[in-house]
C-alpha cells in the first residue's frame, strides 16, 4: 500500500508525518550561508525541524516540538551553554536532544535523563547542512550517503543557491533526468542549438545504466558518438555534466519541503576557495535563470510523478521511468 494512502484508508489522523514519504535518507536542507539565525525553523518532507548552532559552532537539528507541551522549539533561544531553551517553560535541550534543565522543578537526574527532544542527525557536505530523515532513536550514525568526489572538500569551495518551486519533489527531480525538454523549455538559453535539431527531425538515443549510486544517463544525437551525460544519485541529486571538469558540473538537489513545495538547490564547486567570488556571479547569472525556465513548466504539473497513470511515455523518457520505478518501491517499502 502506498504510504500516503494510509491516512485515507485508516481514517486515523496522525500528529506528525515523520518524514514518511521520504524515509531514512540523507538530504541537504539549506546552504550553510543561509543559516543566518540561531535557532532557525524550517520544514523538510512535511516535518517541521529546528536547526541550531551550539557554542562550539556545531549545527544540530531537532523536531520542532518541545516534548513538554509541544511548543515550537524554534521560538526559543540558544543559551550561553549552547542549549536550545524552549520559550514556553524554559526547558533546555542540548544538540543530542537531551533535556538539560526543567526550571521551577526539583527533578532528580534520573528523571531529567529520561526527557529527550527528537534529534535528527546532521552533517556538513558540499557547502550545505544535511540531515537524515528519521525520527527513530539511533544507536549509531546512519551510513554515509554515496556521493561524487566533487562534493568532497572544504565548505568554502562550494557555492550553493536555492529557489522554491510549488511542485512535488518528484516532479522537480524528474525534470533533471530529462533530455528531451531543453530544445523547448530552454529554447532561449541552453537549448537554442538543440531547437533546430529537434524541429528538423533530429532524434536522440538515451542510454540508462544502473549504478551503485543510482544511474548514469547519456543522450546521443542521431548516430553521433558525442553525448550529454547526467548522473542521478539516490534520492535527489542530479549532476549535469557541462564538460569534463568537476568545475563545470552543476549539482542539483530537489529537496522535499512538503507535498506541494520543493527547494531546488544548485551546488557548484570551485577549484580553490579563492575563486568563489567569480563562481558566485556565474551561478547567479546563469544557473538560476535557466532553473526559472524549468520552474514554470514543472509548477504547471500536478501531484507527484505517479498521480496520473494516464501519462504517456516514449523512449526518451527512459531515465524518468527508471526513477518512477524506484520511487514506487520507496513508497511501498
Ligand atoms: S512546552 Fe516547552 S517547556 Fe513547556
Ligand atoms: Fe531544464
Amino acid at each position: 500500500m502506498r504510504r500516503h494512502n494510509n491516512l485515507l484508508v485508516t481514517g486515523v489522523e496522525k500528529m506528525t508525518t515523520m518524514f514518511e514519504q521520504f524515509p531514512n535518507r540523507w538530504t541537504p536542507v539549506l546552504p550553510l550561508n543561509e543559516l543566518t539565525s540561531n535557532p532557525l525553523a524550517t520544514e523538510l518532507a512535511g516535518e517541521r525541524i529546528v536547526l541550531f548552532q551550539d557554542n562550539e559552532q556545531q549545527w544540530h537539528a531537532l523536531i520542532d516540538r518541545c516534548p513538554h507541551r509541544g511548543a515550537a522549539l524554534s521560538l526559543g533561544q540558544v543559551t550561553e551553554e549552547g542549549h536550545l531553551r524552549c520559550r514556553y517553560h524554559g526547558w533546555r535541550y542540548d544538540g543530542t536532544g537531551q533535556c538539560m534543565a526543567v526550571p521551577l522543578n526539583n527533578l532528580k537526574d534520573t528523571a531529567l535523563a529520561k526527557i529527550r527532544a527528537t534529534v535528527v542527525p546532521t552533517k556538513i557536505i558540499g557547502g550545505a547542512l544535511w540531515v537524515y530523515t528519521t525520527t527513530e532513536p539511533l544507536t549509531d550514525m546512519p551510513p554515509d550517503p554515496i556521493l561524487p568526489d566533487s562534493l568532497d572538500g572544504d565548505p568554502d569551495m562550494f557555492i550553493a543557491h536555492h529557489q522554491e518551486w510549488q511542485a512535488h519533489w518528484t516532479r522537480a527531480q524528474e525534470n533533471f533526468l530529462d533530455f528531451a525538454h531543453p530544445p523547448y523549455t530552454h529554447e532561449q538559453t541552453i537549448g537554442t542549438y538543440l531547437y533546430d535539431f529537434a524541429e528538423t527531425g533530429g532524434t536522440v538515443r538515451v542510454e540508462t545504466e544502473p549504478t551503485e549510486f543510482g544511474m548514469t544517463m547519456k543522450s546521443f544525437r542521431d548516430a553521433s558518438d558525442s553525448y550529454f551525460r547526467l548522473d542521478w544519485y539516490r534520492p535527489n541529486l542530479s549532476i549535469l555534466n557541462f564538460g569534463t571538469s568537476t568545475k563545470n558540473w552543476m549539482h542539483v538537489f530537489c529537496i522535499p519541503i512538503n507535498e506541494k513545495n520543493t527547494r531546488v538547490m544548485t551546488v557548484r564547486r570551485s577549484s580553490t576557495s579563492r575563486h568563489v567570488e567569480g563562481f558566485e556571479r556565474h551561478t547567479t547569472d546563469t544557473d538560476h535563470p535557466i532553473l526559472d525556465e524549468d520552474r514554470i513548466v514543472v509548477e504547471s504539473q500536478s501531484g507527484d510523478i505517479l498521480s496520473n497513470p494516464q501519462e504517456i511515455s516514449v523512449a526518451s523518457d527512459g531515465p524518468a521511468l527508471a526513477f518512477r520505478r524506484w520511487y514506487e518501491a520507496l513508497l511501498d517499502s
